[in-house]
């Protein structure tokens, strides 16, 4: 089986943004390749954090991962960046080949620098080699992510090959994997949806929750009673319907918008009822597993050993390409 990694950083929150661009697609590919599935907490201290509650969001993310499907330990590894910290080493080695310019030229660097412009630290720059690294120490191929990431997984390509051709040819070149979902607008119709920008739904949110946030969200039914009937991403709330509304429902709220007669609040109402159902087990799922931490921890255990079983393989014939050993 091919190797496959991705990986999150632990916020304290999925959206559905990672949700309909990452997650769903991690757990179909779960039985199609050998998965490994990263909670990178190494790239979350790269801006401001409260060192208080990392643990617990850490703990949150996997509790939401495994509710959403993903079926660790058996089905795939399930494992947190710091307890292997081979990653780090590797990202050390992959520094030397990067060229600054690929760094300075990144988006996310960019977008992060004005973000945070108090605390733009060298980590935030380095940030894609350590990604590299992730995928790498684990020959990943295949890497499913998000529009937003793809630049960084080019980067990635990048540096596979520049250390093969330095040293040895050792590691696969990545490809990135995007999903249907692969750009998400936020609540504000206008950026992709995202944590930092607080445009953002949580799929943990109860549904009084879900309803609050959906009510005053940005719709456009000037834009798609112009369209052409079926284009997607015309209106953002029609664009959510379509993922998580019947095929019936996604038709009878696109006549009922270009007719006048379905309101935007009724859209939304049944958007949200909708949400809700989705969401309802993943909710229970997870307020189960988030229940017996230990359990919790344990299959972290098991994924931390199982991806440390790979990286140090994957470290012997690094170390010693570079002379190191
Ligand atoms: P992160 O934690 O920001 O996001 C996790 C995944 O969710 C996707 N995503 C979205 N997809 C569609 N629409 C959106 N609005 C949206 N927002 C987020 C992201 O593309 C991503 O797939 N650097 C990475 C984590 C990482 C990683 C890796 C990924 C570290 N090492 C190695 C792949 C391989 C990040 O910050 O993702």
């Amino acid at each position: 089986m091919k190797r496959l990694f991705s990986g999150i950083q632990p916020t304290g929150a999925v959206h559905v943004g990672n949700y309909l661009g990452a997650i769903l697609n991690w757990r179909e590919l779960q039985s199609e390749y050998d998965a490994v599935f990263c909670i990178v907490d190494l790239h979350a201290i790269t801006i401001n954090y409260d060192v208080a509650t990392l643990q617990d969001r850490i703990e949150r993310m996997a509790a939401t991962l495994l509710a959403c499907g993903l079926d660790a330990p058996d089905r795939c590894t399930l494992f947190v960046q710091s307890h292997v910290p081979a990653h780090t080493e590797l990202a050390w080695y992959l520094n030397t080949v990067t060229p600054l310019a690929e760094l300075q030229r990144m988006t996310q660097f960019k977008s992060k620098s004005q973000q945070h412009e108090k605390n733009i630290n060298a980590g935030l720059l380095t940030y894609p080699c350590l990604q590299a690294a992730d995928i790498l120490l684990y020959k990943g191929e295949v890497v499913p992510v998000g529009e937003d990431q793809v630049q960084h997984i080019e980067l990635s390509r990048i540096i596979a090959r520049k250390w093969n051709n330095r040293f040895s040819p050792l590691f696969p070149e990545p490809a990135e994997r995007v999903s249907y979902g692969k750009r998400i607008k936020g609540l504000d119709g206008q950026a992709k949806m995202s944590k930092s920008l607080d445009n953002y739904l949580d799929v943990l949110e109860e549904p009084a929750g879900i309803w609050e946030k959906l009510r005053p969200a940005f719709t456009d039914p000037a834009r798609l009673r112009r369209s052409d009937p079926g284009t997607p991403e015309i209106c953002n709330i029609h664009a959510l319907h379509t993922y998580f509304s019947s095929p019936e429902e996604i038709g009878r709220v696109e006549e009922g918008c270009r007719s006048a007669g379905l309101g935007c609040f009724d859209c939304k109402r049944i958007l949200a009822d909708n949400m809700a159902a989705h969401f309802a087990p993943v909710r229970a799922r997870s307020a189960e597993l988030l229940a017996d931490r230990s359990a919790l921890r344990e299959i972290l255990r098991k994924g931390a050993q199982r991806a440390q079983e790979m990286a140090a393989a994957t470290m012997v014939e690094v170390r010693k390409a570079m002379g190191l050993a």
